[in-house]
């Protein structure tokens, strides 16, 4: 029944990254903001080794750098400094050495599109017109009735202008306006921002995660962008109005990532991770300028489709036969922007999603949290703090209620911190806990252990490629991974009911279920086998 493999087992970067919002993790001097002294004493969490901790082998930390956190610190006014309110440098060191120690790898968010209009770059671009740095900057002169030099819109909200009086010229800014825009056509920005990248890798971090680096550059004489004939006004984001083709995806931007990647390479296995929102076409792009398996362009498919076992296997199929031997799959199924998985399918079908994530070849990427199975905190309107939230459209509440502080255990603010948090604990953080939740042996906490541990010790899950199987339900996805030696079936049923399914295995043993209860290590006959609803199984075959 199984089809055969595309290519032959080869090794390639095998890494679970798990993504931290700084501000909300943990909480180390009571001030009500998380911190990395707070990230240093939950590395045993992290760390695979103690038998009780999660087992990922790399953290992805959102920007730590000096920011007056108007856009949660993607708004940087300092690239070589750490924000007071996360610690020193110091603490930034003993992060570093303690999660080396364990052999977890450290990752910085870096932010080339924009800095702060904090950034004294940014005080000296704008202080007047003939300012060394004012080429830093985006500058462009009004039209001639004064109004903006052209249609760009800022993705939070309005045009992407901003005009200033006494330069009477407008900048740039894609998101708020206190992010200005920076210009990488100017050959200074790009060396200031190769130099920050080499200080940090030079300090021994093991990579970047670089954003929105499809905005970097905008069309060189600023056309328009023209109108999205799909807009529905009054119902989609009016950011949507527009089709983006000028204001940024301009080609140049893969020679500033080669020379990134080329940087980076300089090194030893140093993680590149781009954003871009895009399909797989999209991200081959960026696959074909990358020449290391470490390097990879963010794939977030996962978590824009439908959840539709047909569709799924549709994309996962042609995505796996896209690549090329160096190219590394990778999956995401949430981040600090967009739905916790459990509120955006369900509780149910989020523990199908977490045993497909970590079945995946690759590299993988797991959001804080959905370990437990946080879900979108309501909060109310005065407890809101991100500005974007009023036009998100795709993110009911916005942004805030996916960052919410990690619920640690049952005590005051979830264990998180002594004081009231920047931004409320979920009710629910007395049963939904690390504490409880890693005591329960049919918690999502010990799903999500279980399937990682798994994914270190089984071979196939290990180093096997990824082999398509014909779908044996509509409602069920099933593939194999297999290495020369080792097979190993996946089956995940999308649905909320009970599916039989027949596959021409007789002896399969089933090595975990999402319900972590029956059945499990039994032999089981595949040729007649009902899945439960919302079931995931991972069978030796
Ligand atoms: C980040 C957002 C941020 C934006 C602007 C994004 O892609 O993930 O959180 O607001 O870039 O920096």
């Amino acid at each position: 029944m199984s089809m055969s493999s595309k290519r032959s087992a080869h090794s390639f970067p095998q890494i679970i990254v798990y993504q931290i919002y700084p501000k909300s993790f943990k909480d180390s001097n009571n001030d009500g903001v998380g911190d990395l002294a707070g990230i240093i004493e939950k590395l045993d969490y992290l760390d695979g080794k103690t038998n009780v901790g999660l087992g990922v082998d790399a953290i992805w930390l959102s920007p730590i750098f000096k920011s007056p956190m108007v856009d949660g610190g993607y708004d940087i006014a300092d690239y070589l400094d750490i924000d007071p309110s996360f610690g020193t440098f110091e603490d930034f060191n003993k992060l570093l050495e303690e999660a080396h120690k364990r052999g977890i790898k450290t990752i910085l968010d870096f932010v080339p599109n924009h800095t702060s209009d904090q950034h004294p770059w940014f005080l000296k671009s704008k202080s007047s017109r003939d300012n060394p740095k004012r080429n830093y900057y985006i500058w462009k002169n009004p039209k001639e009735d004064g109004s903006a030099p052209n249609n760009w819109l800022s993705a939070f909200g309005g045009s992407a202008w901003e005009y200033d009086k006494p330069t009477r010229q407008y900048y740039l800014h894609s998101f708020y306006k206190e992010q200005p825009d920076l210009n990488w056509r100017n050959p200074l920005v790009f060396k200031e921002m190769m130099a920050i990248l080499k200080f940090w890798l030079d300090k021994g971090v093991d990579g970047f995660r670089i954003d929105s680096v499809h905005m970097i550059f905008k069309d060189q004489v600023f056309r328009d962008d023209p109108p999205n004939p799909d807009y529905q006004e009054g119902v989609d984001d009016p950011y949507n109005a527009l089709v983006h083709i000028n204001s940024m995806k301009q080609p140049e931007r893969f020679e500033v990532l080669k020379a990134f990647s080329k940087l980076l390479d300089s090194y030893k296995d140093k993680i590149m991770i781009t954003e871009e929102y895009t399909d797989i076409l999209g991200m081959t792009e960026y696959y074909n300028i990358y020449s290391s398996p470490y390097h990879i362009p963010l794939n977030f498919n996962l978590l824009l489709l439908p959840w539709d076992a047909e569709v799924f296997k549709k994309f996962l199929d042609t995505y796996e036969q896209s690549l090329k031997p160096h190219n590394t799959p990778n999956f995401v199924l949430s981040n600090h922007d967009r739905a916790r998985v459990a509120s955006r399918l369900g509780p149910d079908a989020a523990k199908v999603a977490a045993m497909l994530l970590l079945t995946l070849r690759g590299i993988i990427f797991i959001y804080y949290g959905e370990e437990l199975e946080l879900e979108n905190v309501e909060l109310p309107k005065e407890k809101i703090t991100d500005r974007n939230t009023e036009k998100q459209k795709s993110l009911e509440g916005g942004r805030d209620p996916v960052r919410t502080p990690m619920q640690w255990n049952s005590g005051q603010y979830a264990g998180f911190s002594k004081v009231e948090p920047w931004l409320p604990v979920a009710k629910n953080f007395r049963e939904v806990n690390v504490q409880t939740q890693s005591k329960n042996p049919h918690s999502t906490f010990s799903l999500y252990r279980k399937l990682i541990r798994l994914r270190r010790s089984n071979q196939a899950l290990k180093n096997g490629d990824y082999v398509p199987l014909p779908a044996p339900d509509k409602n069920v996805l099933a593939f194999i991974r297999r290495d020369e030696k080792n097979e190993v079936l996946v089956l995940l049923n999308f649905s909320d009911q009970k599916k039989n399914v027949s596959l021409n295995y007789r002896n399969a043993k089933n090595i975990c279920n999402t319900f972590l209860d029956a059945g499990e290590g039994a032999i089981v006959n595949l040729t007649k086998f009902t899945l439960r609803a919302n079931e995931g199984c991972v069978f030796d075959v």
